[in-house]
């Protein structure tokens, strides 16, 4: 695992986006694992000022994202998809046939839906790159504490932390999603580099129970230590919990020494 520690929020997306440029500018059919929720809103306004700077094209990628809320319409302003064409797919040139989000409508045979989505992602050659924000919990996707690390897309019932934390945007009226299809954990391994960002204090537990603690289903991004090509870009107060800080700045010194395009 390489731990990129910087300053704060804006110095973490800054770097994610540049990693995810670069990995277009070398392959512009990159595969792009997608991810939603605050943390990613930075990275997406990252890649939408190079698109309209004219030094990034997305036209040839692929897109898969990790989530949607069961029961959300593509319309609903608290979708997965909805923030998608918000924050990004609405200010660039990504082709509509190559996006794929979870449809949150579907009813009746999930098991043949989230096949299908797994399927799709085996026929477009696999996820060349998967970006990934955190839970408080540890959860990646919405692969809620005791996920199966072997899991693939399923429908997943949210656990009561994850409920609390993103309940607010909904209306006082409106009930909010109890369910929703995710990508497993073993179809996140599956991608063949993964980069996860987390900011602020309220991460800083997850982060270290991730990067430092053992491989356990009870903290779903724990699972993230069998994978050989991760990348972990956190900021000064998500970092806090971590015991081994000094370890991961010299390892950071080595790498833009002797692997520096694992850095840009
Ligand atoms: C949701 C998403 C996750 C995301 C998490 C963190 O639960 N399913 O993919 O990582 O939110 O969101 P935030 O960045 O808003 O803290």
């Amino acid at each position: 695992m390489l731990v990129i520690l910087k300053r704060d929020a804006g110095q973490v997306s800054r770097q994610a986006a540049q990693l995810v440029a670069s990995a277009i500018r070398k392959k512009p059919s990159l595969v792009l694992g997608l991810a939603t929720g605050g943390t990613m809103v930075g990275v997406y306004q990252h890649l939408v000022r190079l698109h309209q700077e004219g030094s990034l094209d997305f036209s040839q990628i692929v897109t898969f994202n990790l989530d949607e809320y069961l029961g959300l319409p593509a319309t609903h302003p608290q979708s997965f998809h909805h923030f998608m064409q918000e924050h990004f797919f609405a200010h660039v040139n990504v082709s509509a046939r190559n996006i794929h989000i979870p449809d949150g409508t579907i009813r009746g045979n999930y098991d043949q839906y989230c096949a299908s989505y797994e399927e799709a992602i085996r026929a477009a050659g696999g996820i060349d790159i998967q970006l990934l924000g955190i839970g408080r919990n540890g959860h990646i996707g919405f692969n809620e504490p005791t996920s199966s690390i072997a899991s693939r897309t399923r429908l997943k019932v949210l656990s009561r932390e994850t409920l609390d934390d993103n309940s607010k945007p909904f209306a006082p009226s409106e009930q909010s999603p109890r369910c929703a299809i995710t990508m497993g954990i073993g179809s996140i391994l599956d991608a063949r580099k993964i980069l996860l960002i987390a900011t602020g204090a309220s991460k800083a537990a997850a982060v270290a129970k991730s990067i430092e603690g053992p491989i356990t289903s009870a903290v779903s991004a724990s699972a993230l230590q069998l994978h050989p090509d991760v990348t972990f870009i956190v900021d000064d107060p998500a970092s806090s919990q971590l015991t081994q800080r000094e370890y991961y700045l010299r390892v950071l010194e080595m790498t833009a020494l002797l692997t520096p395009d694992r850095l840009s």
